[in-house]
């Protein structure tokens, strides 16, 4: 099956008289013993359902978790005391986050780098225990050789894993790249509404699914069996909406290029994402703050189209320039979009 197919298809009853065609909304915290259900901490239908969709689309077994930051965290878990990560420079803040708290407590030592200078990683990869790629990054969009790193990152015997929320899985399958694990923000496009907060993992490798399915149990990071539905829901519609997202980042990277008010644009060529760099805050908090149509607001992968000045974020990096502001394209009409940007930007 196509991965449009998988998408509607993947994660439903049997077809069955009388199965209902969606796994329903199960609202259990436990279960009559003496099957392999037992508690709500372990398991629920309709989270199941979400991870065999997701699964089928990765092409691995996936974990759903509370949030994108609740599977961040589970797969810095299995990183032993003082052992290193290869972490990008420009990976989500969150994440950075969660590392430099880490690292402030002893637990490991991040290794920072460049992800785009696939020879500055490959080399940082020596003796690292995990190295983590995003690509394209968030929110300089930046892209990592996957295939190039993964190969160095395994014969220095490092885990690798990508977190894949700005690529999805339809434009990006990381695990047949060589990657061990994948990671969803699954707030963002794979629930695609901007109404859930959730996160997944996915692995070919089952010894680490046991692993992480064994740390998810313990830590208690689950989602919501409303969230998982709702996620599901979504997820339906991926290949349409990031299509149509697709299309639209394209045509307005390729305005937004030739408008004498914008400095930068960073547009990797694929995907709904892009970022424009303007002349200072200034100019950027112009431009968020003057549209209809565009919705001043973190997160991304929405129907609708959202953007954000990063740096409003006193965590964010400081290499992020001032005037970027990370634009999320939904799926309304081009003509639409572009009106309303192309009057907020500075003339020059
Ligand atoms: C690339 C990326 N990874 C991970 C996360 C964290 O996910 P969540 O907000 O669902 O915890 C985000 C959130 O913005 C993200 O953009």
């Amino acid at each position: 099956m196509r991965p449009s197919t998988r998408a509607v298809h993947a994660g439903r009853p049997p077809h069955e008289p009388d199965q209902p065609l969606n796994e329903p909304i199960t609202m259990a915290s436990t279960y009559v013993a003496g099957g392999d259900r037992e508690y709500g901490r372990y398991t629920n239908p309709t989270w199941t359902a979400f991870e065999d969709a997701l699964g089928e689309l990765e092409g691995g077994r996936c974990l759903s978790f509370a949030s994108g930051l609740a599977a961040v965290a589970t797969v810095l878990d299995l990183v032993g005391v003082e052992e290193s990560v290869v972490v990008p420079r420009h990976a989500y803040n969150g994440t950075l986050l969660q590392l430099a708290d880490l690292e402030s407590r002893g637990r490991l030592l991040a290794r920072v780098v460049d992800i785009a200078d696939t020879e500055a990683v490959v080399a940082a990869c020596a003796d690292a225990a995990l190295v983590w790629i995003e690509t394209p990054t968030n929110p300089a969009m930046e892209v990592a050789d996957i295939a190039r790193i993964t190969e160095a990152a395994h014969a220095e015997g490092a885990r690798v894993v990508v977190d894949n929320t700005f690529a999805t899985p339809l434009l990006q399958q990381p695990l047949d790249l060589g990657a061990d694990l994948v990671l969803h923000s699954a707030t963002k496009y794979i629930a695609g509404h901007s109404d859930v907060v959730m996160g997944a993992l996915v692995t070919r490798d089952d010894g680490l699914y046991d692993v992480l399915k064994g740390r998810r149990d313990l830590l208690g990071a689950i989602p919501g069996p409303f969230e998982s539905w709702l996620a599901l829901r979504g997820l339906r519609t991926l290949p349409l909406r990031v299509e149509r997202a697709q299309a639209n980042a394209a045509e307005l990277a390729r305005r937004l290029g030739d408008h004498p008010g914008v400095v930068e644009v960073r547009y990797p060529g694929f995907g709904g994402m892009l970022a424009v760099v303007l002349s200072d805050a200034a100019a950027a908090d112009r431009l968020t703050h003057g549209t209809k149509l565009w919705v001043h607001a973190t997160s991304l992968g929405g129907v609708e189209s959202t953007f954000e000045r990063r740096r409003r974020w006193r965590s964010e990096s400081a290499t992020i320039p001032e005037g970027l502001v990370r634009l999320s394209v939904g799926i309304e009409d081009v003509e639409d979009l572009w009106e309303d940007l192309e009057q907020a930007l500075p003339s020059d």
